[in-house]
């Protein structure tokens, strides 16, 4: 199976569409999507038309925007206060169906059979950041997958696991470049986030996506290049702070 692996689109109508133009070649059985489609960018309905609108088999778990933009309430215990006014915004102008599409999202994690298991935040809580090992092990403990999709931190990342000798060995390691293949090990078990769609933040501005070939298991990353310039008018036409805008250009 082939899979093609999206996250934290975050309401970035053009990253999107710049990422499923360059996937759009590539063969894949399924999509998976892990979560936070809207909150800091300026088109939620229409990130939220794309996805619904995607052909084929799509699997998806909900993220903590796509929460707490059903339930802004909760923004006060969980976002700062840029996170927060975004989600209040999206909450605003949601149109029935995409307020009925994301409260079908399921809570994460789902284990799709075929080694694969997608979450949002970490297996053991969709809140929770996966950034040190140490957070890792504590994922590895809630997951029995082979490889398992996170995103939440939009830092393209590996976790792997694995024993040398009698013990476990645990290696965390970032994916930096602009088409990155990672051959996994049968034998380990694997923590995988494939950066972030709409609001890269490791530096590098351009969006992030996977595609993962369980047959193979082999993981492919890309970067894309994107309308930012696009992005950023539709965050301040919104009337949404300006360094939501801003830190497109900056990919942080
Ligand atoms: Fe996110």
């Amino acid at each position: 199976m082939r899979y093609l692996i999206l996250s934290d689109v975050h309401a970035n109508l053009e990253a999107l569409r710049a990422v499923l133009a360059h996937a759009a070649r590539k063969s894949r059985d399924a999509v998976l999507f892990l979560g936070d489609a809207v909150g800091y960018g300026g088109a939620p309905n229409q990130v939220l038309e794309l996805l619904r609108g995607l052909k084929g088999r799509v699997v998806s778990v909900r993220g903590n925007h796509d929460r707490v933009t059903l339930d802004a309430s909760q923004g006060v215990v969980f976002f700062n206060y840029h996170a927060r006014r975004a989600v209040e915004w999206a909450a605003g102008v949601l149109t029935p169906a995409n307020r009925a599409f994301l409260k079908r999202l399921p809570q994460g994690p789902l284990d799709l059979g075929d080694g694969v298991a997608i979450c949002h935040g970490s297996p053991a809580d969709e809140d929770e950041y996966l950034l040190t090992e140490m957070e890792a092990l504590e994922g590895f403990r809630a997951t029995r997958a082979f490889v398992t999709f996170f995103g939440h931190s939009h830092v393209p990342w590996v976790f792997e696991l694995g024993t040398d000798g009698e013990r476990l060995s645990l290696a965390g390691y970032p994916l930096r470049g602009t088409r990155i293949t990672v051959d996994l090990h049968p034998d380990r078990q694997y923590l995988i986030n494939p950066g972030s769609v709409g609001q890269p933040r490791d530096r590098d501005p351009r969006a992030s996506y996977a595609v993962y070939d369980s047959r193979l298991r082999r993981l492919s990353l890309y970067r894309v290049p994107y309308d930012v310039a696009g992005a950023r008018r539709r965050i301040m036409a919104a009337g949404l702070p300006q360094v939501l805008a801003d830190r497109l250009l900056h990919g942080a």
